[in-house]
């Protein structure tokens, strides 16, 4: 039975362009290379390749506080961070709240207003701060950057285009601050790149990689500045973070479902990339999969009508029946409890198995094609280290299992390129606490 349901599950993903089967890990990768080098010459690339003057070894000074701010698609946390003289950081006054825009629209005002609302408790215990913000932002060299655009639904009228260091600075005075703190944005992946190689100081890596896996997606790596070709003011010897923003590529091969989920979403034909593969969307596309699965037959009337009336579902619900078919969770509460219910169980868990199947092979394209442009990693004495953060990226067994596979048989197997994953923890945090101690602008 199980081979039966297991085919008739492949047929339909072909049917709507989606089989993994037809991602060919190679081809991909070449494409996603050619994107890259697009993006660091300036010629159009769904790639932005965002070069952000940032180093990355940094003398961490020792028992200064800093306020490292953390503004992701979901949560906006604040700690005040001081590092000892071993390294060993201790987080304090740490705090977590709802990020501003992403529970209604807002303006640019109450955009600024409520994140310094959110530092007032801690504003006085640092004269730096650091930013780490997990957007499409250009960077300037003094360490401030202008929003390109929202994604992961955060709605703010008026913020894009605008420099977000100073938009909080000045909402900082607004608010009373006379003294003008010093202000380091960056980026998500880039804080977990810093945090990642902090954590790992007393071991050598042939080059860094930063990768999330989160409600949104994003990687970003140490480029050769010679190779930023857009880039004329700058040192060719020397070398420099540059954030990808990979949840943006554009050329992965997209099927029908994925092409009827983003024409749903706030920003269609954008963050394509994101879309099929991150925590922040993989449950409702896997939904969208299961609706349509449940019209052609392959699941009992029973269960497709409880699928058909899910209003929404999370890559947390996917996990969680992946986990346990037979357990107390959103999917497996649709499936009755009879031999028809046994096949929806069945067929469910093909579906979304194949999706994270898919998912892991597009990360295999993604990081594959990093890992190779940085030039490193071809003594396993000295990998690349893949710093990674992400509720997908380490929460999800399903995933993760396969997306070692890939590496290994393509990566490691196929081109002779070895790479190491860590998670250290608070790596954001602490990243962002570097950044902020030791750069910034007033
Ligand atoms: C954003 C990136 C960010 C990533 C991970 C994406 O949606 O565009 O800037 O790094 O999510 O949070």
């Amino acid at each position: 039975m199980d081979s039966e349901i297991r085919q008739s599950v492949r047929r339909f993903f072909k049917q709507y362009g989606m089989d993994p089967a037809d991602i060919d890990i190679g081809r991909e990768c070449g494409a996603f290379l050619d994107e890259m080098r697009r993006g660091l010459g300036g010629k159009a690339s769904s790639l932005k390749m965002i070069p952000t003057y940032v180093t990355a070894c940094r003398e961490i000074p020792v028992g200064e506080p800093v306020i490292a701010i953390d503004a992701g698609g979901t949560n906006f946390r604040v700690g005040v961070v001081r590092f000892d003289a071993k390294g060993e950081p201790s987080i304090e006054d740490y705090s977590a709240h709802p990020m501003p825009g992403t529970k209604s629209r807002i303006s640019r005002e109450t955009f600024f207003s409520e994140i310094a609302g959110y530092l007032a408790p801690v504003i006085g215990k640092a004269e730096k701060i650091g930013f780490c913000f997990s957007y499409p932002t250009d960077m300037l060299p003094n360490g401030d950057g202008r929003l390109i655009r929202f994604c992961k639904e955060v709605q703010a009228d008026g913020v894009e285009g605008e420099l977000i260091g100073k938009g909080l600075l000045d909402a900082l005075e607004e608010a009373g601050q006379k003294r003008r703190r010093s202000v380091m944005l960056l980026n998500d992946t880039v804080a977990t790149l810093l945090g990642g190689q902090a954590a790992r100081a007393h071991r050598k890596y042939g080059s860094y990689v930063g990768f999330i896996l989160g409600t949104g997606t994003n990687t970003c790596y140490i480029e050769r500045n010679a190779e930023i070709k857009k880039l004329k003011d700058i040192d060719p010897s020397g070398s420099m973070v540059v954030n990808i923003e990979s949840g943006a590529y554009g050329l992965a091969p997209r099927g029908r479902i994925d092409e009827e989920f983003d024409a749903g979403t706030t920003n269609p034909g954008e963050h394509k990339f994101e879309k099929m593969i991150s925590g922040g969307y993989f449950g409702e596309l896997a939904l969208a999969a299961l609706k349509k699965a449940a019209f052609e037959d392959l699941l009992s009337d029973g269960c497709a009508d409880k699928i058909s009336s899910l209003c929404e579902m999370s890559a947390k619900d996917a996990n969680e029946f992946i986990g346990d078919p037979y357990g107390e969770n959103l999917l497996s509460a649709c499936c009755p409890a009879d031999e028809a219910g046994a096949r929806d169980r069945t067929a469910i868990f093909h579906l979304l198995d194949l999706l994270f199947e898919r998912a892991a092979k597009l990360v295999a394209v993604n990081l594959s094609a990093v890992i190779c442009k940085s030039g490193a990693g071809q003594d396993p004495a000295l990998p690349v280290c893949v710093a990674a953060e992400g509720t997908m990226f380490h929460k999800s067994k399903a995933f993760r299992n396969k997306l070692e596979y890939y590496i290994k048989d393509y990566l490691v197997d196929g081109l002779g390129l070895y790479c190491e994953f860590i998670e250290a923890e608070n790596s954001t945090l602490l990243g962002t606490a570097i950044a902020g101690l030791t750069a910034g602008m007033k």
